[in-house]
């Protein structure tokens, strides 16, 4: 074996996102021993890629608003399939998870009357996102940094988890390597939480930076954990087109809650057109009504660009497609004319989207603030991911295994709400990190047996050993890899292509299993790629088996040779795992029986 420096904790959480930053605080507060781990530096997470506000039924911006509704919207949103517990406890405690924050420290925009201010989103019925200007996300990290660093955590920065240890069934710690030096790191750990985030590095154009590589998604399934909803992918409809060095930049949906909307190469409002049916009676038809929701008039229906982010994003594509879109392939979304309505409206904008200002004067040389934005979709979520335990967030098949945040599956079903992704770290962060503790405290032995480390080990270090060579190097396969999913396994999916994209990630994989990396283990990217490839390919596949199987259009979801919802599909969710060969297994497994008070609860909103 290599040398590896050894690194015991009773919980180890692995990424350093919201959700990992308010497990680990959780879990030190129950006077367990964690281990934070970050792929990067601390403080640099996809949580900040979540501007416009955290969701949560506060009731300070319209007090109609209440944890029920909420709830109902998510279900709605999620297109029936979402995890029904989890969306309970989700818009439960949303509340008090965002004042908790408030109370570390957390500085939100103020209504006059001096309480945490809520902004509208797609798929709310009320405004309901409290926020900071257009850098929520980044406040909250701001925050959950600021205090976590008042606890008992040793933070483990620019190292990367490699493979999770098993004792039997039970995880005991993982596997991984510092990317500065190449270090070997073997964590013993009771229990492991993963809050690695999402995948959206999977596909070429995406929101996500480069960690995002699926690496919790894959280490879980590779432990035994089981996956759920796969094929649900969520295309954030507004992200930069051009130039095309930031294509696929987040364009906060914050835009359009502030009245920002959206246009065709003609000057057409086309999200006038074809409301899904789930959807009508509750927004606007005409421009003025919709307005009048912006700007605070509780009985006017929201603007169609405020509907959910699957359907904002087809529509976007359809007029790409249909050639009536931007000079760059996207649409024109506008903010400036809302000077229409407000007096000072360039100083409104740039104290509401302070960043989006900055982002396009700086990147792309358009002030938004007299002049309409190109955007277009971007990968910016995934709604699958680990199959976990409502109430604790244990993975349901390895006992002592956690998961929150977006690696976590469920709570979103076939498609999340803006801002719920906020609220959903903070909620299942705390649960996680809180079920974590208790499992290290009532199961603290076992053994990590010098076998794994040293299969870990042979692992890590074959692509060392081997040729880049000129036409299997670790770049080019993962561009690749991110070609073929955003073409066939992308916003608008049929059968023959996601065949194909299944047929030919089986021969990257194969190709991947012989491709080198070159050089030695001192910082060396193409070495860290090569292994982050591995993930990538877990994750995609899952995407496509997942997609492959689900004959019908569902939320995210959406597929060309079956454009309808089918009934009978919304009664399970597609789960997959490992099987005993290796092979990638989904089945469908059956939504449980939704307790008959939130039953009446979805009925009685809508
Ligand atoms: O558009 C946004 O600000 C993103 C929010 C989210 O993904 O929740």
């Amino acid at each position: 074996m290599a040398d590896h420096k050894v690194v015991e904790h009773d919980v180890l959480v692995i990424g350093a996102g919201g959700a990992g930053l308010r497990a680990a605080i959780e879990a030190a507060s129950a006077g367990v021993s964690v281990g934070l781990i970050c792929k990067s530096l601390l403080g640099k997470a996809h949580t900040v890629m979540a501007e416009g506000g955290v969701a949560a039924a506060l009731a300070n911006a319209d007090e109609r608003d209440s944890w029920k509704v909420h709830f109902a919207d998510t279900m709605r949103g999620g297109q029936y399939l979402n995890n029904w517990r989890m969306a309970e406890l989700h818009a439960k405690e949303a509340p008090d998870r965002v004042r908790e924050l408030e109370g570390w420290g957390a500085l939100m925009d103020r209504t006059p009357d001096g309480k945490m201010n809520q902004r509208n989103f797609g798929g709310h019925a009320y405004p309901r996102l409290a926020h900071v200007g257009d850098r929520t996300g980044l406040e909250m990290i701001r925050t959950l940094q600021d205090h976590s660093i008042h606890q008992d955590i040793d933070v483990h920065m620019e190292v990367t988890v490699h493979k999770l240890f098993k004792d039997g069934d039970r995880v005991a710690g993982a596997f991984a390597y510092d990317r500065g030096t190449g270090e070997f790191m073997v964590f013993k750990a009771k229990a492991v939480v993963m809050a690695t985030g999402g995948i959206g590095r999977a596909f070429l154009v995406t929101s996500n930076s480069w960690e995002y590589t699926g690496d919790g998604h894959a280490l879980a399934y590779h432990a035994g954990a089981e996956l759920v909803d796969m094929e649900f992918i969520q295309f954030h409809p507004t992200g930069m087109v051009w130039p095309p060095s930031v294509r696929g930049i987040l364009v906060t949906e914050g835009v359009r809650g502030e009245g920002g909307i959206l246009k065709n190469s003609e000057g057409k409002r086309f999200m006038f057109d074809d409301i899904p049916p789930l959807y009508q009676g509750s927004t606007a038809d005409t421009p003025e009504e919709g307005w009048r929701y912006v700007i605070g008039d509780r009985d006017a229906r929201r603007p169609p660009e405020l509907l959910t982010r699957d359907h904002v994003a087809r529509k976007i594509t359809k007029e790409v497609k249909e050639g009536r879109g931007s000079p760059h392939g996207g649409a024109f979304l506008d903010i400036a004319w809302i000077k229409e309505h407000i007096k000072d409206s360039e100083a409104h904008i740039k104290k509401k989207l302070p960043s989006m200002y900055h982002q396009f004067k700086e990147l792309a040389g358009i002030d938004i603030t007299k002049e309409p934005m190109e955007v277009g979709p971007t990968t910016h979520y995934v709604m699958g991911g680990i199959k976990v335990d409502g109430d604790t967030q244990m993975a349901t098949t390895v006992p002592g295994l956690f998961a929150a945040g977006e690696c976590a599956g469920g709570l979103h079903g076939a498609n999340r709400l803006g801002g719920n992704s906020l609220s959903d770290l903070l909620v299942f962060g705390k649960r996680a990190g809180e079920y974590a503790a208790k499992f290290a405290q009532e199961n603290p032995s076992f053994t990590v047996s010098d076998d794994q480390i040293a299969v870990a080990e042979a692992e890590a270090i074959a692509p060392l050993s081997r040729d880049p060579g000129a036409d299997v190097g670790p770049y080019r396969l993962q561009a690749e890899l991110q070609k073929l999913m955003q073409d066939k396994a992308g916003i608008a999916r049929e059968e023959e292509g996601l065949k194909e994209a299944h047929e030919e990630l089986l021969q990257l994989k194969a190709r991947a299993e012989v491709m080198g990396s070159g050089g030695s283990r001192d910082y060396n990217p193409g070495w860290h790629t090569a292994l982050d490839l591995h993930n990538l390919m877990t994750v995609a596949e899952a995407v496509v088996v997942a997609a492959e199987a689900r004959q019908e259009s569902r939320g995210a979801h959406s597929r060309i040779d079956h454009l309808e919802k089918k009934k009978e599909w919304g009664t399970f969710n597609h789960v997959i795992k490992k099987g005993s060969g290796g092979e990638m297994e989904i089945r469908r497994e059956p939504i449980p029986e939704i307790r008959q008070e939130l039953k009446d609860i979805i009925e009685e909103q809508g």
